[in-house]
């Protein structure tokens, strides 16, 4: 399973990418927000930082807009993501872009259906959204697993990123559904490291290895 860390935090981007667990990254408007920053120029930061894919959501929420915001967005760096709201006209400019080569990350997905049709419009990725749908108390992972099964069925080559991840649970989970990427928020990902096991058992063997004295060294 490939991790993408989901935020416009280029420190803790940074530091995530210099662990080697990083694959790439994804932001959304509301992140763009929260940094306080430049979107274009944040994100030609951050694919400076992570070679692997970095999403830039559009804004414009016709056809036409999306392809020229696209397109932009598209020149900031090779690895760049386009990422379009599930949409007739998203799905439109998704068509668009598999043609041009260029790749694509549909988002907004809470249902079986509308993953069908990014497939059927050449998505590199779609973005289901676990943590909303959760919300509104809807199995979110119901999701993931029945995208599995349809994408598999018709060999749809579109991978299953997982979005809208809020814990360490959600992590595993969609790993079990067979989602191919993850995003996740920087301190969920650092959560994944931890259990009190481990921390217990460090405590133990630094007592016994400094009662024998000895230095590695
Ligand atoms: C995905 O690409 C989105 O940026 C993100 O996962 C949204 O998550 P949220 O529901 O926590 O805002």
């Amino acid at each position: 399973m490939k991790f993408f860390v989901d935020t416009a935090d280029t420190a803790a981007i940074k530091e995530l990418h210099d662990t080697g667990l990083l694959d790439g990254v994804t932001t959304n408007p509301s992140l763009i927000a929260k940094s306080g920053r430049d979107f274009k120029e944040v994100i030609a930061e951050i694919c400076d930082i992570v070679p692997g894919p970095v999403s830039a959501e559009v804004a414009s929420l016709e056809y036409d807009g999306m392809v020229a915001e696209g397109e932009t967005l598209a020149k900031i760096a090779s690895n760049v993501v386009i990422k379009l709201p599930l949409t007739l006209d998203g799905l439109k400019a998704t068509k668009y872009f598999k043609e041009k080569g260029t790749k694509t990350n549909v988002t907004l997905c809470f249902a079986a259906n509308q993953a069908l049709l990014a497939a059927k419009a050449g998505a590199t990725y779609i973005s289901p959204f676990i943590g909303r749908l959760d919300d509104i108390n809807i199995d979110g992972m119901e999701l993931i697993e029945s995208i599995r099964t349809i994408y598999d069925n018709y060999q749809f080559e579109t991978q299953i990123l997982a979005a809208s991840i809020r814990s360490a649970n959600h992590v595993t989970q969609a790993a079990l559904a067979g989602a191919d990427v993850a995003t996740i928020p920087p301190d969920v990902i650092k959560k994944l490291a931890l259990h009190p096991l481990t921390d217990k058992g460090i405590e133990g063997f630094l007592k016994d290895w400094k009662a024998t004295g000895q230095s590695i060294l």
